[in-house]
């Protein structure tokens, strides 16, 4: 078996990693990688959004299995650019067609689908641009603060939440007249604010039936408390010790199940995963979001803990034969922190040496690395992820950390206090 895995972020360096233990590093392709995917797996020098490229190496290559790591692949059709090529008939696809994705694609499309389907999710309305003085009596009807989502994709930084009337009506007026989200703002979603805890749910679908992932929490602000703008996630914890059996039984009772429903009457063709993302609301799970991928930062907490073959599960699902499957755990926590370069999410400098005192089992995972000669060097704003694990949140923590600091670039930005505020939770 051989599989390609396209993206370049810690996500896929972590699931590269997760693979290369079931199959060996030399059957584990990644386009177009980075400095850390090197050392699990080879790097092609192809761009995910590079369909041509991508379909001539997996033809050289003689790849078995293709698994889509970003959506924004997934959205422009790469499925049904793959699957309409006769050489692939035997091709194992793992990454939902153009129907399935626009439950990330397009939030308005999301929340048609979660009402149909009676998925709990917040009070809203969509609006479009000549629509302005409807979405104001829609605020004015709303208590603050007021959420507002840019329908289709914004590279994570199309949510707004407004904490007056007169900021969502400026933020209104912004997105429908400055464009300032392109096509993506054509169209708001506005909606009432959920007050609660996050937390993150993955189920992987071969389109009617599904196997359930580890659950795990993201911290998406930049600061310490949760303060500052939201980024892609600057640390993850898994599992998630507020998700207890009773909640997970509304969760996916109430959730999980009617979305795969949905996505089989819906005739989706849907192989591939499906994050969640929820709010639980005193112990009552609404939907925030669909995902039409895995996480990052949760992928660097999920696959330490899935035991057993990764890969056979991943073929089950491309074959339509999850029933029946399910996914070994393991008992252990993970914790991951998010070393990001100085100004992230804002600008931020690249090509900033990193040295790493780390051992090479360690779980350190790439995200924005590049190599410049034999030195690796930083290449984005998140750089790093680096796990911990422990029987608890406390031992996973202090793992993570000792290590953050055995790794050193000019500059990085770590969160001190992922896990903290869930270490109330732990045997409850
Ligand atoms: P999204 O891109 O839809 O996940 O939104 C980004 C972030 O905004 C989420 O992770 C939440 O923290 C927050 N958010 C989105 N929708 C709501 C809501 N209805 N109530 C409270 N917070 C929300
Ligand atoms: N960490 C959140 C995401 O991957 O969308």
């Amino acid at each position: 078996m051989k599989i390609l895995i396209t993206g370049s972020g810690g996500r896929e360096h972590a699931i590269a990693w997760r693979l290369a233990r079931d199959i060996g590093s030399e059957n584990i392709f990644v386009a177009p990688g980075n400095a850390g995917t090197m050392q699990c797996a080879q790097n092609i020098n192809c761009g995910y959004n590079d369909f041509e490229g991508l379909a001539k190496k997996i033809e050289e290559l003689g790849i078995n299995m293709v698994l889509v790591g970003p959506e924004e692949p997934l959205v422009n059709g790469f499925i049904e650019f793959l699957k309409a090529d006769a050489r692939f008939e035997k091709l194992l696809i793992v990454g939902p067609g153009k129907q399935g994705a626009m439950l990330e694609g397009s939030k308005d499309f999301a929340k048609q689908f979660m009402n149909k389907y009676g998925i709990p999710t917040a009070a809203h309305q969509t609006f479009e641009a000549h629509e302005e003085e409807k979405a104001a009596e829609f605020i004015h009807s709303l208590k603050s603060p007021y959420v507002l989502k840019a329908d289709g994709l914004a590279a994570g930084k199309g949510v707004v939440i407004a904490e007056t009337e007169e900021e969502a009506l400026k933020h209104i007026h912004t997105v429908f007249h400055n464009h300032v989200f392109g096509d993506a703002g054509k169209k708001l979603v506005i909606e009432e604010f959920l007050d609660g805890i996050e937390l993150s749910v993955f189920a992987l679908t071969d389109g009617k039936n599904y196997v359930l992932l580890p659950s795990a929490k993201d911290y998406k602000r930049i600061g310490d408390g949760n303060t500052g703008p939201n980024t892609g996630g600057m640390g993850t914890v898994s599992p998630v010790p507020f998700a207890n059996d009773e909640f997970m039984r509304k969760v996916v009772t109430r959730i999980v199940e009617p979305t795969i429903d949905g996505i089989a009457a819906e005739k989706m063709d849907y192989c591939g995963f499906v994050f969640i993302g929820i709010m639980n609301v005193k112990g009552e799970p609404y939907v925030i979001e669909y995902n039409v991928r895995l996480g990052d930062p949760e992928t660097q907490v999920l696959m330490p803990r899935i035991g057993g073959s990764f890969t056979e599960i991943l073929a089950a699902a491309a074959l339509g034969n999850l029933e029946n499957k399910t996914i070994e755990l393991e008992k252990f926590t993970t914790l991951s922190i998010v070393l990001a370069s100085k100004g992230y999410p804002g600008t931020y400098e690249k090509g900033i040496e990193i040295e790493f005192e780390t051992e090479p089992n360690d779980l350190v995972f790439h995200a924005g690395t590049a190599k410049d000669g034999d030195k690796i060097v930083t290449s984005g704003g998140r750089v790093l992820a680096v796990v911990g694990k422990g029987n608890s949140i406390a031992e996973a923590m202090i793992w993570a950390y000792e290590n953050a600091e055995r790794i050193r670039f000019k500059g990085a930005y770590y969160r001190n206090d992922i896990g903290f505020d869930l270490m109330k939770y732990e045997n409850i």
